[in-house]
């Protein structure tokens, strides 16, 4: 069946429900979905309820509920198929809507995914949007959030933007009036909330040397071309407010600075980015990538339900609570970085590695790592384990690298699945970052093996 077809096919399967039970994944991605579909749904006169996992394994199958609604596996189940066999789940109440690689599976679930049909870059909003066009076309106003969810997903990140479906759906949110897309913009995260100084301190793809964790090298560039960092009342500028010629000012300066350092790097310094016009300005929620990490600050920290809310358009008290998890993660992240700046890591051959024991949750360890990498050697990916406080017989592994090791072979995504898998764990994830658990037992040899696994990657 082409992808299209599955499409439809899924509506209907949603239209002929009596309820709906929507179980979904607690990052951006998976809020995201799970907002778009129970909008949809509901818009569609159908009851329906939602249900928020960290990761779809036997003992978080029990969030599933046991009754006769329909249930709709979103950002999961493709590859956990196993699990809702067990369960005894007939194949006429269950639909997935996925875009993680598919698991066999002797009982036949009805199923959405991009993968099988090449779609490799269109996440699980993607696809939950497109069911929903098709319950009703005038849902196209959910096309920002499930941007939100693919640029969550880094489906944007390699490719500098959204293409493919995700491409389509970006038309349809500019169609729709709430999205602006900027075709050629800076390639940096925060240009809509931080200083423009930080931003581009903040940024390391591409590295530019002087700027890169240099934030008076930042300031001292802006100081070089004549744009100034405040507005007259003395607040700092973000760069989405900047005048058209100040970005120009801006961007050829970092092109030259890239050019005379070997000009690795200058295909990355643009990319798309995607303006949310009907939100605040320098808002969180003022473009796609942002807003996203409010999505995951809530997801990571137990409350997906706000970040949900917020999708839906709530910007009450939810959304206050949503900027206080959004703080208070950021606050948190900044600790933990600090805390393996100072602690330092073990280098192997390929790999560096820490391990942080209790002091943070496994859901966050992954993003300081990844922070961390910039300021440390950024050559060699980076490996942090936690314990698990509900499991001490478990260990947490996150592992982060940046487009620079990509390029040349790393693939994270692989390297934890198959170590992981030796060990009797599980993993997965993407080839930048990717997570797993394994036995505790198994620490030492398991970051010996993933050394070895990245060396063979990179011959
Ligand atoms: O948890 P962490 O932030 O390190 O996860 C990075 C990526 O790896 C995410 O996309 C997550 O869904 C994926 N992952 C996975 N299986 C795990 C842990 C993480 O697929 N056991």
């Amino acid at each position: 069946m082409g992808f299209s077809r599955e499409v439809r096919s899924a509506a209907e399967t949603i239209r002929a429900a009596e309820s709906v039970s929507v179980i979904s994944h607690i990052d951006a991605d998976g809020i995201s979905s799970e907002a778009i579909l129970r909008v949809a749904i509901t818009r569609a006169g159908i009851p329906v309820t939602s249900h928020f996992v960290r990761q779809l394994e036997p003992l978080t199958m029990k969030t599933v509920p046991e009754d006769d609604s329909l249930k709709v596996f979103v950002d999961l189940g493709a590859g956990q198929q196993n699990l809702l066999e067990e369960r005894g789940l007939d194949p006429e109440e269950v639909l997935i809507l996925d875009h993680h690689v598919s698991q066999p599976c002797e009982v036949p679930y009805r199923q959405v995914n991009g993968v099988p049909h090449g779609f490799n870059r269109l996440s699980a909003a993607g696809i939950a949007y497109f069911v929903a066009r098709e319950l009703d076309s005038g849902n196209i106003d959910l096309a920002k959030v499930a941007i939100v969810g693919n640029v969550g997903d880094m489906m944007a990140r390699e490719t500098l933007g959204l293409v493919g479906p995700a491409a389509e759906i970006v038309q349809d949110g500019v169609a729709h009036g709430s999205v602006r897309l900027v075709r050629q913009d800076l390639n940096c995260y925060g240009t809509s909330t931080r200083p423009i100084h930080v931003c581009l301190s903040y940024n390391d793809d591409p590295r530019i040397p002087g700027i890169t964790n240099d934030v008076r090298g930042a300031e001292r560039l802006l100081e070089r071309v004549g744009v100034s960092p405040k507005t007259r009342d003395g607040r700092y500028r973000v760069w989405e407010e900047l005048e058209q010629d100040e970005k120009k000012a801006i961007t050829s300066a970092l092109v030259q600075q890239l050019l005379a350092n070997g000009g690795e790097g200058v295909d990355r310094l643009f990319s798309e980015s995607y303006i949310f016009v009907d939100e605040a300005e320098r808002s969180p929620l003022r473009n796609a990538s942002e807003f996203a990490t409010l999505l995951n600050a809530c997801g990571r920290w137990a409350k997906p339900r706000i970040g949900s809310s917020v999708c839906c358009g709530n910007r009450g008290q939810v959304y206050r609570e949503a900027e206080y998890m959004l703080n208070n993660h950021r606050t948190i992240i900044r600790e933990l970085l600090q805390y393996i700046l100072e602690t330092g890591v073990t280098e192997l051959s390929h790999l560096q590695y820490l391990h942080v024991g209790d002091r943070y949750p496994d859901t966050i360890i992954g993003i300081g790592a990844g922070m961390a990498l910039g300021k440390l050697n950024w050559r060699k990916p980076i490996l942090i384990m936690c314990t698990l406080p509900e499991d001490p017989t478990l260990t947490k592994v996150s592992m982060r690298t940046n487009e620079w090791s990509v390029r040349r072979g790393v693939d994270l995504q692989a390297v934890l699945t198959t170590a992981s898998g030796e060990y009797g764990g599980g993993g997965g994830g993407h080839p930048i970052a990717a997570g797993a658990f394994i036995p505790r037992e198994a620490e030492e040899v398991f970051v010996s093996r993933v050394n070895e696994l990245l060396r063979d990657q990179l011959a």
